[in-house]
């Protein structure tokens, strides 16, 4: 056969294969014997053979390719990947409304529903048409490329049916069948099941060698496109069905309802319906169907304020509590944790569940040796509910937190207005194991590879004290320790020292100041902007930011006193780690000396030159706060386009009304 012929034959087949394909996995609908699909993918493996030139990124007997890798390379997300509010009531669905009504000054608007489905976020680039990256969700900006298991998703198209450069996102899970037949192989060889086909989804996604996710039977439905107004749609509903028209799997449960009643009313109509699903959902996702309206109604740090996703309440069991542990974390906190009889709940065999703190023993009236009703808050962690009362047997043993630190034996304190106890004692063993695990966790530092085990024996062995030691570790005291292979050493290595170059606000979360979260970090870091100028800051400094209170203050001033914290930001320094914030900018202006600083200001009608949202935004960075209803504690109210009601009810408050701008002017 010459070239020309075979190019044409190789063409033909890629276009059989992708549309037998498609029928399949994506359709369910096979119009061929899978004989005839394996006869013409083996002509095409042949071709290809004997026409190397012939083969491309593209072709159908590219699924499973390559070799295994090393390591999971990073990928930053061009648009982050946010999470999800959750709804777990009819009344969080009804105020979840209420805030969509208020914040968008017209009462037309429609939602989407879809249902939630189990499994793990992921995020497919196009180039072209072309499928060239895939990646988990990760922190929500930066997630691993997964690309070589994502193409072994048959419903995946390797070229989507127009030459589109995008992004699109969905849920790649394990069917129930196929995570049954996954666990009944693993018990057979001795392997331990997965607990759930959320787990075994994400686990095969992570497998280094593509051919275990191939062998997996991993799907996966798609519910967004990146940029769909780029390409024509103007709400979700049609961007879904953009995805259908390019060749992608979507939902087809999905449904647009006019009113939260509507709503209401579908949820309630998969309770009974869920369990009949081939597939697991935890779940159902409402959105507002037009983009335009989303824009305006914006997105906090974490989460769309379009969106919720309503989780299903978690189901509970009996069983029985047979002891009481304690455990000390970072910040001395004594926590008591239940240890139970081992039962299943919502997928998982539970043998643990938090109690909290010593109140809520009393105030459940738990004792040793009860039978106790557990759920999963959030599905995910277990929790006692009550105590069957009824099944006493007069055996059971009263519980009583102890005097002394179950790690350190110095004495527990309960400091004023707290309800747990906590060990005072900043060298105890146990808070300094878990100031290091907090250290390297996702949203602090971020460093792969160094779990709870690994920390505890680096700490153990006097490797590490600090978390400045991790940077001096070598490949040889790596290695010495148990279960650390050549190549997890080497990768832990590597991770370390990428995470030398993170930007200031996840070491300053890392380090642990009381009082400082993720987010308060952040703002520290991008008013600070360098670590010196944060640890120099006086309170009058730290309290002139909006989001900074007198008791992070104070516990930021006090922190940066002690002279062990020197020591420790000069360690840091010399290992090379970035001290500096290297995110975007904050706008020149002071908040504290504008305009805006201490007013309440209510947006309405149509903005130009800035979506809603930025407005919000950039007034709340100049210190205001910006409000959904006029009333008389409004200090301004700015008015676009058609505004309605609430100008009406501004000019009747004798509210003062600026129009866009004024507002452009005020903010520039
Ligand atoms: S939309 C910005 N739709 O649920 C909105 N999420 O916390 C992005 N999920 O991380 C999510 N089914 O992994 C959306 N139909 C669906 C979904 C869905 C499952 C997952 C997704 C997300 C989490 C929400």
């Amino acid at each position: 056969m010459d070239i020309k012929t075979a190019e044409k034959r190789v063409q033909e087949l890629h276009n059989l294969l992708n549309q037998y394909s498609y029928e399949y996995y994506v359709l369910d609908q096979p119009s061929v014997p899978d004989s005839e699909y394996d006869r013409l993918l083996q002509e095409l493996a042949q071709l290809e053979e004997a026409f190397p030139e012939l083969q491309s990124p593209d072709s159908p007997t590219q699924r499973v390719g390559g070799e295994a890798l090393d390591t999971f390379q990073k990928v930053r997300h061009d648009v982050p990947m946010l999470s999800l509010a959750n709804a777990f009531n009819e009344e969080d669905l009804r105020d979840f409304d209420r805030r969509i009504r208020q914040a968008l000054d017209e009462d037309s608007y429609s939602y989407v529903c879809e249902l939630k489905i189990d499994g793990l976020a992921v995020s497919l680039k196009y180039e072209d048409g072309l499928f060239v990256q895939g990646s988990t969700r990760g922190d929500g900006t930066v997630g691993e490329d997964i690309t070589a298991n994502l193409k072994t998703i048959r419903s995946i198209p390797l070229r989507m049916k127009e030459p589109y450069t995008t992004e699109v996102r969905g849920e790649a899970y394990m069917p129930k069948q196929s995570f049954i037949a996954l666990n009944a192989v693993r018990d057979e060889k001795g392997e331990e099941p997965f607990a759930n086909p959320r787990n075994a989804a994400a686990g095969s996604l992570r497998q280094l060698d593509p051919r275990i996710a191939a062998s997996r039977n991993l799907d996966i439905f798609l519910y967004a496109v990146a940029d769909a107004e780029n390409l024509g749609v103007k709400t979700h509903s049609e961007s879904l069905d953009l995805l259908d028209r390019l060749g992608f799997k979507t939902n087809k449960e999905r449904k647009v309802c006019r009113s939260i009643d509507e709503v209401i009313e579908y949820i309630g109509s998969w309770m009974d319906k869920r369990p009949k699903l081939p597939y697991e959902i935890d779940g159902i996702v409402v959105k507002v169907d037009s983009f335009e309206q989303q824009k305006e109604l914006g997105a906090t740090a974490k989460s769309p304020r379009w969106a919720i996703a309503f989780k299903f309440p978690a189901e509970e069991v009996v069983t029985k509590l047979v002891d009481i542990t304690l455990s000390v974390g970072r910040t001395g906190v004594v926590t008591p944790t239940a240890i139970l009889q081992p039962v299943r709940v919502a997928g998982t065999t539970v043998q643990r569940a938090t109690l909290h703190n010593e109140d809520l023993i009393k105030e459940k009236d738990i004792k040793l040796g009860d039978y106790v009703v557990i759920k999963k808050a959030g599905d995910i962690i277990p929790e006692v509910v009550n105590v069957v009362t009824e099944r006493r047997t007069g055996e059971e043993v009263d519980f009583s937190m102890p005097d002394n630190c179950p790690e350190c034996d110095s004495e527990l304190v309960r400091l004023e207005g707290e309800v747990a106890l906590r060990c005072m004692n900043p060298k105890c063993p146990a808070q300094i194991r878990e100031g290091l695990i907090h250290f390297v966790s996702r949203n602090a530092m971020n460093i792969d590879g160094l779990g709870e085990k690994v920390i505890t024996q680096l700490y153990r062995t006097g490797l590490v004290q600090d978390v400045s030691d991790l940077y001096s570790l070598t490949k040889e005291q790596l290695v010495a320790l148990e279960r650390m292979g050549d190549k997890s050493a080497d990768n832990l290595l590597q991770a370390i020292e990428a995470s030398k170059l993170n930007s200031l606000e996840k070491l300053l979360f890392g380090l642990g100041i009381r009082h400082v979260g993720a987010k308060a970090a952040k703002t520290l870091a991008q008013h600070f902007e360098t670590m010196d100028t944060l640890a120099s800051a006086d309170m009058e400094q730290l309290t002139a930011i909006h989001e900074i209170g007198d008791k992070m203050a104070d516990a930021i001033v006090a922190y940066f006193e002690l002279p062990e914290v020197s020591e420790l930001i000069r360690k840091l320094k010399d290992a090379g780690v970035n001290m500096t914030y290297k995110g975007p900018k904050l706008a020149a202006a002071e908040a504290s000396d504008s305009f805006f600083a201490g007013k309440t200001v209510v947006l309405t009608g149509k903005l130009h030159e800035l979506t809603r949202n930025e407005a919000k935004e950039r007034i709340e960075a100049l210190g205001g706060k910006v409000s959904g209803s006029v009333s008389k504690n409004t200090d301004l109210v700015i008015a676009g386009e058609e505004a309605g009601s609430k100008l009406d009810k501004a000019v009747q408050l004798n509210v003062e009304v600026w129009d866009e701008k004024q507002l452009l002017d005020e903010l520039n």
